[in-house]
């Protein structure tokens, strides 16, 4: 068995073990949730007890691995080789409102480069992994992106980040220009479900800016093992910690980053 493999593998125990925390606390928060700092950035319970699962057995398979998890930060030398970046729970407003649209995410950073993903949505039993040149799939069964080649028959998908008050570059203006050239864009509250989503074909492109590693780790690999395209937003490599992404089916990647980067202000949107 590969290093990858093994990898993969493992992420996968924790990603189950993490799914299985999260059902458990389902529906069951009360009081159990806080704000972060920002309004609406939450954190539960259900977050801190999946992290501590996934940490637990990623330490006790590679003790040497560092780790960049969301709840509890950067563990170990961030320039090591290996770098796990974990989100326990990515769609907490979602899982917090009882709106089963939220994952497990993990992903693996090989020189600074996504080389393994998994992402797990418990409440629909979803379970998308992908390893460098070992291909992408669904429930164990591969997956492959859309065909759709035009933006006026595609249905994208895109997120706001918790600054969005804080800032005009919000992506408001974004969002409104593309509704009105494509069949629509919808807003799901998780990033890695959103890149899985394009993965397997059900998005045709996914844009958004705000991210952190750990929300998009996973979802980069999976989705290029499927087929698809990663960049920045001007099409150019992508810079994992920027926060901006843009991710396609490939067919429409340069028309959408195009699109992208003349985007009208918002006061002339009608
Ligand atoms: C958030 C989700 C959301 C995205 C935000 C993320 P969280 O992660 O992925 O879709 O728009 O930028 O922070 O807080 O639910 O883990
Ligand atoms: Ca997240
Ligand atoms: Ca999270």
């Amino acid at each position: 068995m590969t290093n990858l493999q093994i990898f993969l593998d493992i992420a996968t125990e924790a990603a189950l073990a993490a799914g299985a925390v999260l059902q458990g606390y389902w529906g069951k928060l009360e009081d159990a949730i806080t704000e972060k700092g920002r309004p609406g950035d939450l954190v539960t319970a259900a977050d801190k007890a999946a992290e501590v699962v996934i940490l637990e057995i990623l330490r006790r398979h590679f003790p040497q691995h560092s780790i960049l998890a969301e709840e509890s930060g950067k563990l170990g030398n961030q320039d090591n080789e290996y770098l796990w970046a974990i989100d326990p729970l990515d769609g907490t407003t979602n899982y917090a409102h009882q709106y089963p649209c939220f994952a497990v995410s993990i992903g693996l950073l090989i020189n600074g480069v996504p080389q393994v993903g998994v992402i797990y949505n418990p409440f629909h039993d979803e379970l998308f992994r992908a390893a460098a040149g070992l291909g992408a799939t669904r429930n164990r069964r591969p997956i492959q992106v859309s065909g759709a080649s035009e933006l006026g028959k595609s249905l994208l998908v895109t997120g706001f980040a918790y600054d969005r008050r804080e800032t005009s570059d919000n992506n408001y203006a974004e969002f409104c220009h593309l509704t009105h050239l494509t069949q629509g864009v919808r807003r799901s509250g998780s990033a890695s479900m959103d890149l899985a989503y394009v993965a397997c074909g059900r998005f045709d492109g996914y844009w958004e800016r705000g991210l952190s590693p750990w929300d998009i780790a996973a979802g980069v690999i999976l989705l290029q093992e499927a087929g698809g395209k990663v960049t920045a937003y001007d099409g150019s490599p992508l810079k994992i910690e920027s926060g901006r992404i843009l991710a396609t089916n490939g067919y429409i990647h340069d028309t959408l980053s195009r699109e992208l980067m003349q985007i009208p202000p918002l006061s002339t949107w009608k």
